[in-house]
């Protein structure tokens, strides 16, 4: 029997594209494909892109040119760009690129075995449709050793939001959820298989609403049937918008003990202004509002956020409302970035702010960010946490792990296994990283 294909998959941007490379990786295993981690001794490499923000989109395009030696040197060799830059830009990356074999949109990824089929046969292949079919059913999860005890598991795909600045509602289209019985047979398939931690996903992942026994099911019905799972250990889920924190997800946060206390809910800008014209709709009082309940049923709940400076028509005092706000919540994790115009998006018609303005606030928030950030981790100091086991550390006999709190943990001498969930006391705290002993020691 000859050997099997190797296939390369370079994953950008977000935990979604995680979780769609390890399914595409799966589909081409039914196809002889085994994964490999170097480019050098793949017979494919696919591309998993993000469309976000700019600079994203242009790395595709010299990570392809990267890749032409290796075209050159083995014709062979067969390219793929898959994700939300195949999507919004496919026939362009076609025309711009000829080395490019396979371009392939995110809701077209169970035909992936059948695009190799006929880029095998000497074609190049585009398919950018958003199909009718679940292509998570026909992506059906194998049994397959897994690397690890933490997984993603998408719930709910696209975004009807359109806030004035994002691709999202346009690459990965309308808000789609996965049936929750379909859901709740993968988690409990990814946990026969040693998973203790899972991530539920989505673009706006809590207005989640799949069909189930019942009726429509919330996110927070879908994770207290999930919270049922025998040795499934933690829960979490993101990304949210602050219009769909229900009442029962806030509860949830409060009574259900396996949804671990972190919450990514991004508000993009602390400017009343700024948000509606980022059609957010929500001010800044609504938002502080909703974190206010929230820390009422969790009061150690670690928040986390994204924001963007220097959208267009953003003031000094539009800013400084963003300062405050931040200083306000007191964030534990947090992702800032500069606007980056995004072509169809409505904004990207509006006339910015310049690049050095723009470049300067975003060095102000992050100082902000970074210091907040500090501040929590290093009062983790002296506390117990529990810390669930990912895998082994550089040092002899460390292991790292994450805290309920999402902080890594760097343990020695603890004797855990990956999937082990120890109470470690937190003894110092790093520039990225916490370090404890096993609590009972
Ligand atoms: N420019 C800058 N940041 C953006 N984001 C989304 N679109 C843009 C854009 N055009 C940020 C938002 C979002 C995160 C995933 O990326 O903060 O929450
Ligand atoms: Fe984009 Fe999130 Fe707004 Fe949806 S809610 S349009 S994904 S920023």
């Amino acid at each position: 029997m000859s050997d099997p294909k190797k296939l390369y998959i370079k994953t950008y941007g977000c935990q979604m594209n995680v979780y769609d490379s390890e399914r595409m990786a799966e589909a081409m295993g039914a196809s002889g494909y085994v994964t490999t981690d170097t480019a050098e001794d793949a017979d494919m490499i696919l591309l998993n892109t993000c469309h976000i923000r700019e600079k994203a989109a242009e790395k595709v395009y010299s990570e392809l040119g990267r890749l032409k030696p290796l075209k050159d040197a083995r014709p062979d060799l067969k390219i793929g760009v898959a994700g939300c830059v195949a999507q919004a830009e496919g026939e362009e990356i076609m025309r711009r690129q000829p080395l490019v074999d396979l371009v392939v949109g995110p809701q077209s990824y169970h035909r992936l075995p059948a695009m190799e089929a006929a880029v095998a046969g000497g074609a190049r292949a585009l398919d950018t449709e958003f199909p009718e079919e679940d292509k998570f059913d026909r992506l059906a999860a194998r049994p397959k050793a897994r690397r690890g005890p933490t997984a993603f598991l998408t719930v709910q795909e696209g975004c009807d939001k359109f806030c004035a600045f994002c691709v999202v509602p346009y690459t990965r289209g309308a808000e789609v959820s996965r049936p929750a019985d379909r859901v709740l047979t993968e988690a409990r398939g990814l946990v026969e298989r040693g998973v203790r931690e899972i991530t539920l996903l989505g673009q706006n992942v809590n207005a989640y609403h799949g069909a189930g026994a019942g009726g429509d099911w919330t996110l927070a019905r879908l994770i207290r049937a999930l919270a049922e799972i025998d040795r499934l250990e933690r829960i979490r889920f993101t990304t949210s918008h602050p219009n769909d924190m229900g009442d029962d997800l806030i509860a949830a946060h409060g009574d259900c003990d396996k949804l671990m206390p972190y919450l990514h809910l991004p508000v993009q800008s602390g400017s009343d202004r700024v948000l509606k014209a980022m059609n957010r709709k929500h001010t800044a009082g609504d938002y502080l509002r909703l974190i206010e309940r929230i820390r009422a049923v969790r009061p150690d709940i670690l928040l986390s956020g994204d924001f963007i400076v220097g959208f267009p028509g953003e003031t000094e005092d539009d800013f400084q409302d963003t300062l405050r706000l931040v200083q306000q919540v007191r964030y534990g994790q947090c992702y800032s970035f500069k606007y980056s115009p995004r072509p169809g998006t409505p904004a990207a018609e509006r006339s910015f702010v310049d690049a050095d303005t723009a470049s300067d606030r975003l060095a102000r928030l992050q100082e902000l960010l970074t210091r907040q950030q500090r501040e929590i981790q290093n009062a983790m100091v002296g506390r117990t946490v529990k810390v669930l086991f990912e895998k082994a550390g550089r040092m002899p006999g460390q292991m790292v792990g994450k805290s309920e709190y999402l902080h890594a943990v760097h343990v020695t001498g603890s004797g855990a296994a990956a999937g082990d969930i120890l109470p470690v006391r937190i003894v110092e705290s790093g520039p990225n990283s916490l370090a404890g002993v096993p609590a009972t020691a």
